[in-house]
């Protein structure tokens, strides 16, 4: 790789919004060439969209590994990867080689998974209103626990699970902690739609009941408090308002889900896994929880979301003089709903020069017919961005291709993922042909 060091915001500076896209934004195998383009682990990007056209996911799937190793070095093989952040085939083997289990949170992630080969005792099955043929799937194919989130659900899995066999449960209860970004408030009531809520006093009546169950052999409590979240706190009070009802359970193994937060933009904060294991451990520790309990994760974003970009190519540039400019990309809502859905904010840069002072304010739009479809509201790009450029946004590893639509009948991307011995099509472009697949006439 003909690699250079692209231009770094100093340390010492506070950033501009002209500078450079933030290095440490992009994937780690990204490097800068000598002509000013974005390479990934030995690949010129724009050669890979000449191979597989925009708008184009890519993966730099050693970053992916090396984050799954740090992961199961810090909790052990007690680290289940959310699958909802981005599975696919190659992703679900990936997460099997490297020893993680594997959340998933319906009949069709389930089956994904064990359509890769995934195995099977390995997985989480959670989800509010799994239908009973989503509990008959999980519990024909062995999945390793059922995560219990209604009254109804323990009545259904009852009759399902066949006599003579027991199926091994998780129940998921609703901390009353409400974790933003940066912070944590302790909702008064449960409201929230997953799970039986401590306060209300429903986890302790679910609790009573599985524990004389016939056919559910509880083995866990589970909980999630959100997504995002930069705040440890928010992760200790859950630890501190879970460890009571833990020890009541009678069980060994605790999830705290997953919600560790991820810089998206210049300035965010970075929180590393280290930080984040420590603070649950210690806050375990210090709540009374038992050393010998198993203490376990279920990280979708934090593993995913810094090892991908998105490239799209400009199609149309409009400049209303005094208001704003429009930078319009040949994709859009249908590849990453998160601007429009939280308001998520997103770098953008030119591919081929990646180093380029962005000194001009511009909003990047979709093709999509909605004045909504942006995708970065307040960007900024070198003025010398034309139609025919390819740019890219850093940070779309998770939510973005799993949230996919086809509005407006646009095919979702092709998603390539580059390593050290090369690069492989890990999920092909939708065409016109997938589109009509479902249509009858
Ligand atoms: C039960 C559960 N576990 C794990 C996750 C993953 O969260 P994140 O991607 O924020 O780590 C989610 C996300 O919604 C979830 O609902």
């Amino acid at each position: 790789m003909d690699e250079a060091a692209g231009s770094v915001v100093g340390r010492d500076r506070k950033p501009e919004p002209a500078d450079p896209v933030p290095l440490h934004l992009l994937p780690q195998g990204c490097g800068v060439g000598r002509d000013g383009s974005l390479w990934i682990r030995g690949q010129k990007v724009s050669d890979l969209v000449k191979e597989f056209g925009t708008p184009l996911f890519i993966y730099d799937e050693e970053q992916i590994r090396s984050r799954a190793r740090e992961l199961k070095q810090l909790f052990g093989s007690d680290v289940a990867y959310a699958s909802k952040a981005f599975l696919c085939k190659a992703m679900a083997k990936l997460v099997s080689e490297e020893g993680l289990h594997l959340d998933v949170a319906s009949g069709g992630e389930l089956l994904v998974a064990l359509s890769a080969g995934f195995p099977s005792e390995r997985i989480v099955m959670h989800g509010n209103n799994k239908s009973n043929g989503e509990l008959e799937l999980a519990l024909s194919a062995g999945v390793g626990r059922i995560v219990i989130d209604s009254f109804n659900e323990i009545d259904r899995l009852e009759k399902l699970v066949k006599s003579g066999t027991r199926a091994r449960v998780w129940i998921r209860v609703t901390p009353g902690v409400e974790a933003h970004t940066h912070e944590f408030v302790m909702t008064g009531q449960d409201d929230s739609k997953f799970g039986f809520g401590i306060l209300s006093g429903d986890a302790k009546i679910a609790l009573d009941r599985l524990k004389v169950s016939q056919t559910l052999d509880l083995v866990g409590v589970h909980a999630h408090i959100g997504s995002q979240i930069f705040s440890l706190d928010s992760f200790v009070k859950e630890v501190e308002v879970l460890a009571p009802f833990f020890a009541s359970a009678g069980v060994e193994e605790l999830n705290f889900g997953g919600g560790l937060g991820v810089p998206y933009v210049s300035g965010e904060p970075i929180v590393e896994f280290a930080d984040w294991s420590r603070a649950l451990k210690d806050a375990a520790g210090a709540a009374g929880i038992s050393p010998s309990a198993r203490i376990m994760v279920e990280p979708g974003r934090s593993l995913v979301a810094p090892t991908a970009i998105t490239v799209y190519e400009v199609g149309t540039i409009k400049e209303i003089p005094g208001i704003r400019t429009y930078v319009a990309v040949d994709g859009g809502m249908s590849d990453n709903p998160r601007p429009v859905l939280y308001n998520s904010g997103y770098e953008v840069f030119l591919v081929e020069d990646v180093s380029a002072r962005r000194d001009r304010r511009v909003t990047v739009v979709g093709k999509h017919c909605e004045s909504g479809d942006v995708l970065v509201k307040d960007g900024q790009l070198p003025s010398s961005t034309k139609v025919g450029d390819l740019i890219a946004t850093p940070v779309t590893g998770a939510y973005g291709y799993s949230m996919a639509s086809n509005y407006n009948k646009v095919g979702r991307p092709a998603v390539v993922f580059v390593g050290n011995k090369g690069y492989r099509l890990v999920l092909r472009r939708e065409t016109v042909d997938d589109l009509l697949l479902l249509d009858l006439g």
